[in-house]
C-alpha cells in the first residue's frame, strides 16, 4: 500500500478479536502467559503493549523501515540512538541543532566518552572534510535545521555516509517521511519529535527513533526495553489517530506557510528571512529534490529586540510558546527558548540574535495570520 494509504488507516485491522476500526488503547501492564514457556506475544507493557506496537509498525510500514520504536519524547528517542556508539567514537552533527539535542550531547555523550564535531551539513564539502578526522563513525543531521532552516543534500551525504561505512542518522522532525523519506537516501536511521508534526494537535509528547535494517531495529528495541523510556499507551493512540491526518495537515501547513512567507518577504520591518518554500531560498533547489513539502516552519528578523518584545507580548492570532507542527500558529524566541543551552560564542558564529523569531505555522484561516503579523508588525 502506498503511504497515505497506510496512514489513513493507522492502526486499523490489528484487533482480530473485535474488528475495531481505531485501535484499542491497553492499558494492561502485564499480559497472562497461556503456559510456561508461552506467550501471547506480550509479557509486560515496557517490552511491548500492542496499542504502542500497533504505532510502531505503522510507522516503520509507512517510513520504509524494518523497525520503529516510540518513545515518551523526542530528545528519549534521540538519547537511544546516542547509545547505540561506542567510548571514543566521534559523531559529525549539523551545528545550528534542535537545542535540546545539543545539549544532550554535550552533557550526556560527552561524558560517556563520545566526540561531536559540529558543522554546516547544508555545505556537503564542509561535512565530507569533518568526516575524515579520526574515529568518525556516525553522521547525525536534522532537516531543515531548527531554527535557520538550512538544508542538507540528503542523497549527497547519503553517499559520504555509505562510503566511510559510517551510521547516518536523520532528524526528519520538520517534514516527516509524509512529505522526505530519508531511508531512499541512504539514512539508517530516522528520529522525530513526535510531539510535533505526527503528533500534530500539541497535546501528545512523543519520540520515534526507526531503523532501515532488522540489526539496527533490534539493537534500538533492545535498547528501550533496557532504558525504559517508552511511550504510553494512551500517547500511542493519541499518535496513531494522529497519522491518519498527517499528509492533509501538512499540505495545509505549507500552503500556508508559503502564504506568510510571501507576505514576510515583501514587509519593510523583516530580514534575513529563512523559508525553503521560497525560491529565493538558499535551500529551495535541494529541498525541492528530495522533499514533497518545504514544510510549516519559517524563520526571520526584525530590527530590535524591543520590536521582538513588542510582537512576543502583542500577537492575538498567533501564540508565543515552544513547540511547532500543531494546528495552532506559534511563535517562538529561540535565543531564550528553543536554543538557550548553546552559549554566547556559539548563537553569536550561528547568526542566532536575539532579533530572530520562529514561526510554526498552523491551520489557521491565513488572512488571520497576515491581519495579525501585519498588525505586530506596522
Ligand atoms: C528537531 C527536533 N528534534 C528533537 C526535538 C526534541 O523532541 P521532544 O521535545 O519531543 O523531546 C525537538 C523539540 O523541539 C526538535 O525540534
Amino acid at each position: 500500500m502506498k503511504p497515505d494509504t497506510i496512514l489513513a488507516q493507522a492502526g486499523s485491522r490489528r484487533d482480530a478479536n473485535t474488528g475495531a476500526i481505531s485501535m484499542p488503547v491497553h492499558l494492561s501492564v502485564a499480559f497472562q502467559h497461556p503456559a510456561l514457556g508461552q506467550s501471547t506475544g506480550f509479557d509486560y507493557s515496557r517490552t511491548g503493549n500492542p496499542t504502542r506496537q500497533a504505532l510502531e509498525q505503522t510507522v516503520a510500514e509507512y517510513e520504509g523501515g524494518a523497525k520503529a520504536l516510540a518513545f515518551s519524547s523526542g530528545l528519549a528517542a534521540i538519547d537511544a540512538v546516542m547509545r547505540l556508539f561506542s567510548h571514543g567514537d566521534a559523531i559529525v552533527v549539523t551545528e545550528d541543532i534542535y537545542g535540546g539535542t545539543f545539549r544532550l550531547f554535550e552533557q550526556f555523550g560527552r561524558p560517556l566518552n563520545l566526540r561531536f564535531l559540529y558543522v554546516d551539513t547544508s555545505d556537503t564539502g564542509a561535512v565530507d572534510r569533518a568526516l575524515r578526522s579520526p574515529g568518525v563513525k556516525g553522521l547525525f543531521v536534522e532537516l531543515p535545521t531548527n531554527p535557520l532552516l538550512k538544508v542538507a543534500d540528503l542523497a549527497a551525504l547519503g553517499k559520504l555516509a555509505q562510503a566511510r561505512n559510517i551510521l547516518y542518522i536523520v532528524d526528519n522532525t520538520f517534514l516527516t517521511a509524509a512529505a522526505c523519506r530519508p531511508f531512499d537516501y541512504g539514512a539508517d536511521i530516522t528520529v522525530y519529535s513526535a510531539t510535533k508534526y505526527l503528533g500534530g494537535h500539541n497535546d501528545v509528547l512523543g519520540g520515534i527513533a526507526a531503523a532501515k535494517s532488522d540489526e539496527l531495529g533490534e539493537r534500538l528495541a533492545y535498547l528501550q526495553n533496557a532504558t525504559g523510556a517508552v511511550l504510553g499507551p494512551f500517547e500511542s493512540w493519541l499518535l496513531l489517530r494522529s497519522l491518519k491526518t498527517l499528509p492533509l495537515r501538512l499540505k495545509k501547513h505549507e500552503e500556508n506557510a508559503l502564504i506568510v512567507a510571501e507576505f514576510l518577504n515583501r514587509h519593510p520591518k523583516v530580514k534575513n528571512l529563512h523559508y525553503p518554500g521560497l525560491v529565493s531560498d538558499p535551500g529551495h533547489a535541494v529541498l525541492s529534490g528530495q522533499s514533497g513539502s518545504f514544510g510549516g516552519m519559517i524563520a526571520f528578523e526584525v530590527d530590535s529586540r524591543a520590536r521582538v518584545e513588542h510582537i512576543l507580548a502583542s500577537v492575538k492570532v498567533f501564540m508565543f510558546a515552544e513547540s511547532l507542527g500543531g494546528t495552532e500558529s506559534l511563535v517562538t524566541f529561540p535565543v531564550v527558548q528553543t536554543h538557550a543551552a548553546f552559549d554566547a560564542d556559539t548563537l553569536a558564529r550561528l547568526g542566532l540574535t536575539d532579533c530572530l523569531l520562529r514561526l510554526s505555522i498552523g491551520l489557521e484561516d491565513a488572512d488571520d495570520l497576515l491581519n495579525d503579523l501585519s498588525a505586530v508588525l506596522d
